[in-house]
Formats: structure tokens, C-alpha cells, sequence
């Protein structure tokens, strides 16, 4: 499907719409309007909206759409049918990939006046990382089908914005060229697919906090593909071609147990790695073991039942992330946001809460974080930047959501994340 919201209109050119551009045109020219432009909140994400009007001045368009709903369906011109179905498909027939963004547009936001919010700090710090904003990008693997620069282009355009990057482990650059191109200061968190060799698992483990990468993020539930048809249609599945395999090819413990390298025989490293790193289910028990072997926080991602969020209290896991895997793992299962709130009562003051699947807004940040989350990750919207214009494009939708961000939070009378609760929701207390 489509992830083009219907919802979305195209700024008309009203009386509001001109106000705002001459309020920050006047901004840039010291005038009076100063006051009525978004006031910078540290680091200022808000005036993104600023350097686009003004730039307009000179005829200079934004580079892509603003509006990060759209991005799907323009992305597609920018992609081979094979990368664009693996990037935007779903499992299933997509029903909770719909989900998702359904669970968005039943929660509405109410709005305060009058409550001082020219000021707005969006800083947070989640399990020792300090962030710019409650947002991460979600591991998203396999970028080189998406820019040839891949997840270099990603890493770098996340660490000019200080947003912390989560390294899939089916990255198509290694962990170690990531952490260079992220530079020696970003923030970077990494993904494991727990392989099925204790090893190579280790192995992996050690290079990643070598690198640098200061959180574990375990994803649970994809030990096994789903029925996707956007690729099973295309035969399309990039890890059986070498691709998003940079992180075991370039694995001693993974290297050692091949008669060849992977250079000289892709083939059988292949027919080793994907048995390795899909196919097989762990369970609660094991996690000591990840922990025997880590010894920053870890966050189990993928989780969607509350008692399962018990069990990784109980396990002695500092996080979890509250996902669906964008709809893209079990079709029918609940939206991630619907699954939320239950899950913040049952575990909510024992670990932290992340969020992911579905965020394409500002407004969906606070609607998640007012439901509970301490910070969401998003998926496609990055990787749809990437596609259209490598790190330029990442840069893009990041700054675009981080300026949707601050100006829905100050319009909606917050002035940090903290203060957003149920009560910033219709219905809610
Ligand atoms: C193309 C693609 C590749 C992904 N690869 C991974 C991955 O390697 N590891 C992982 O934990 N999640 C992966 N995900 C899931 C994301 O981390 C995240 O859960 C999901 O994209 C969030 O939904 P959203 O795309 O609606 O924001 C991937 C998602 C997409 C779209």
C-alpha cells in the first residue's frame, strides 16, 4: 500500500499561512515580527521553518516534501521495484501497517493556551544518552539497496543533528565504518538479531562496544521472516545476494568457520549467515547470556503484551521498545500505539518505554509520548530521505520532523516532552 495519507492538504495560501512567512521573514530582518516568530529552543529545531521561507524569498524550493506522509509514494520513483517493495511493504495484507496510522488518527491532541511556551526545551537523556530530542532512528537495514552510501549517509546526517542512530545488524557497511562516519562524539545505540551462534553473537557484541555503540537493542520478534508479498511477488530478498551481510562478513569468529572468505565465495557465506541470524526462536532464559556479554543497557524491541513487558523487568532489561516492526512481521497484530498505554501501567516506572511504527508527524511524537513513551524511533520516513537524496535527504526529514516537533509541542502549550500526560489527549486525565 501506499503511504500517502489522504488526510494531508497542501498549505493554501491563507490569511495564517501569510502571517506566519512574514513573521519569519521579519525574524530574519530584526523587525517587530520577531516576537511572533518560533522562538529558537535549544538547539532551534523550529526554525527549519524559518530557512524555508526565507530561502523561498529566492526562489529556492525545499528539496523534497515537507510533509512526511507523502514520502512513500515519492520515494518510489527513486527506487528499483525490488528495494522500494522491501522498504515499504508489509506483512500480510498490511492491516497493521494501516493500523498504525489509524491508532494516530483516533488520538487527538487538546491543545492550551496561554501557557508560555516561546521557550521549549526538547533535551532528554534515555538510559545514559543524551538526545536532542525524544527521537531516534530505528534500525533499518540493508540501506545500500536504498543509496549507495547507505547507513554511512544516514549515520552522518543523524550525528550533524546530534540524533542517535540504532546500527541494525543487516547494516551493508560494517559496524566500524558506521561508528567512523558517525564521528567520535554521536550518539549510537546497536541492533541485534541474535544469531544462533554464540561466537559470532559475542563477536559481534564486543565490536559493537569497541565501536563505540553504548546500547543493546535486542529485536525479538523477527527470528524469522513473515509473509511479505511485495517481495515474495518480486523473489526479492537482499540477504541471499550479499547484501545488508557487511556486519558477519566482516566478523572474525563468522570468517573463521569458512573454508573461503566471503569475497571469494559469496555463496557459501551466504547459505552460513541466513541460517545463523533468522530461523531460530530464543526464549526469556537466554537473555542472560546477552547480559553475561553486555555490559551497557539492553532493550528488547518488539515488544507488544504486557506480561511480556514484565518479563523483561523481571529479566533485569533496562528498556523495551513498544513495536510492531512497522507492520511488517505479524499482519493483524495490534497497532504499536494501541498497545502502548497498557504497557507504560504494567512496567512504566520498573524500565524505559521507547515507541515505534507508524511516527510520521511532530504530532505523533507527542501523541506517543503522551501516552507514555520517554522517546519514539522512526523507520521510513529517514530511509524514504535517504532514497530521494542520500544524506542531504536523511538531514531532510529529520529537520522537518525535529521543526514539526518543537512547534506542535509549543502550540499545543508544552514546553518540554516531560510536561505532555494523558491529559494532553482527548479523553484523557
Ligand atoms: C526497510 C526496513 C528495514 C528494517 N530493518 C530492521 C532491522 O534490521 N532491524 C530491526 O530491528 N528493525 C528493522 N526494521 C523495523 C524498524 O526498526 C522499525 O521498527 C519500523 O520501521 C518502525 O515503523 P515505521 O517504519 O512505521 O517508522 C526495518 C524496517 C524497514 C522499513
Amino acid at each position: 500500500m501506499s503511504e500517502a495519507s489522504e488526510t494531508s492538504e497542501a498549505a493554501g495560501p491563507g490569511a495564517e499561512a501569510g502571517a506566519e512567512a512574514e513573521a519569519a521573514a521579519g525574524a530574519a530582518a530584526g523587525t517587530a515580527a520577531e516576537a511572533a516568530a518560533p522562538a529558537p529552543s535549544a538547539p532551534g529545531f523550529a526554525n527549519y521553518q524559518n530557512d524555508i521561507y526565507l530561502n523561498g524569498l529566492d526562489g529556492q524550493l525545499p528539496p523534497f516534501t515537507t510533509d512526511l506522509t507523502l514520502l512513500g509514494a515519492s520515494a518510489r520513483e527513486h527506487l528499483d521495484p525490488g528495494a522500494f517493495g522491501y522498504l515499504a511493504g508489509a506483512a500480510g495484507s498490511g492491516a497493521t501497517h494501516r493500523a498504525n496510522r489509524e491508532a494516530f488518527d483516533r488520538h487527538r491532541l487538546v491543545p492550551r493556551m496561554l501557557r508560555g511556551a516561546t521557550q521549549r526545551d526538547l533535551t532528554t537523556t534515555v538510559l545514559g544518552t543524551r538526545m536532542p530530542a525524544p527521537v531516534l532512528l530505528a534500525p533499518v537495514g540493508v540501506q545500500s539497496i536504498i543509496h549507495p552510501d547507505g547507513e554511512l549517509a544516514t549515520a552522518r546526517a543523524a550525528a550533524s543533528l546530534g540524533v542517535p542512530i540504532v546500527l541494525s545488524t543487516a547494516s551493508s557497511h560494517t559496524i566500524e565504518e558506521v561508528a567512523e562516519a558517525s564521528g567520535p562524539d554521536s550518539a549510537r545505540w546497536f541492533q541485534l538479531y541474535w544469531p544462533n551462534d554464540d561466537d559470532v553473537c559475542v563477536s559481534i557484541l564486543e565490536r559493537a562496544r569497541r565501536a563505540g555503540f553504548t546500547t543493546l537493542v535486542v529485536t525479538l520478534d523477527t527470528w524469522t521472516l513473515a509473509w511479505r508479498p511485495q517481495d515474495l511477488d518480486q523473489s526479492y530478498l537482499p540477504f541471499i545476494r550479499g547484501i545488508g551481510t557487511a556486519v558477519p562478513f566482516s566478523d572474525p569468529a563468522f570468517r573463521s568457520a569458512l573454508e573461503k572468505p566471503p569475497e571469494d565465495d559469496v555463496i557459501s557465506a551466504v547459505l552460513r549467515w541466513v541460517p545463523m541470524f533468522t530461523g531460530t526462536d530464543h526464549s526469556w532464559d537466554q537473555l542472560a547470556f546477552l547480559r553475561e556479554h553486555w555490559d551497557g543497557p539492553i532493550v528488547l524491541k518488539g515488544v507488544l503484551h504486557p506480561d511480556d513487558a514484565r518479563k523483561a523487568a523481571d529479566a533485569g532489561m533496562d528498556g523495551i521498545v513498544v513495536s510492531n516492526h512497522g507492520g511488517r512481521q505479524v499482519d493483524g497484530a495490534i497497532a504499536s500505539l494501541d498497545a502502548l498505554p497498557g504497557i507504560v501501567e504494567a512496567v512504566g516506572d520498573r524500565l524505559e518505554v521507547l515507541f515505534d511504527s507508524g511516527v510520521r508527524t511532530g504530532s505523533d511524537v507527542l501523541k506517543a509520548l503522551a501516552l507514555g513513551a520517554r522517546a519514539v524511533l522512526v523507520g521510513r520516513p529517514y530511509a524514504y530521505g535517504l532514497a530521494h537524496g542520500g544524506e542531504d535527504g536523511v538531514r531532510h526529514v529529520l529537520r522537518s520532523l525535529l521543526a514539526d516537533l518543537d512547534l506542535t509541542l509549543g502550540l499545543s502549550g508544552h514546553r518540554t516532552p516531560a510536561e505532555l500526560s494523558a491529559g494532553s489527549l482527548q479523553g484523557g486525565v
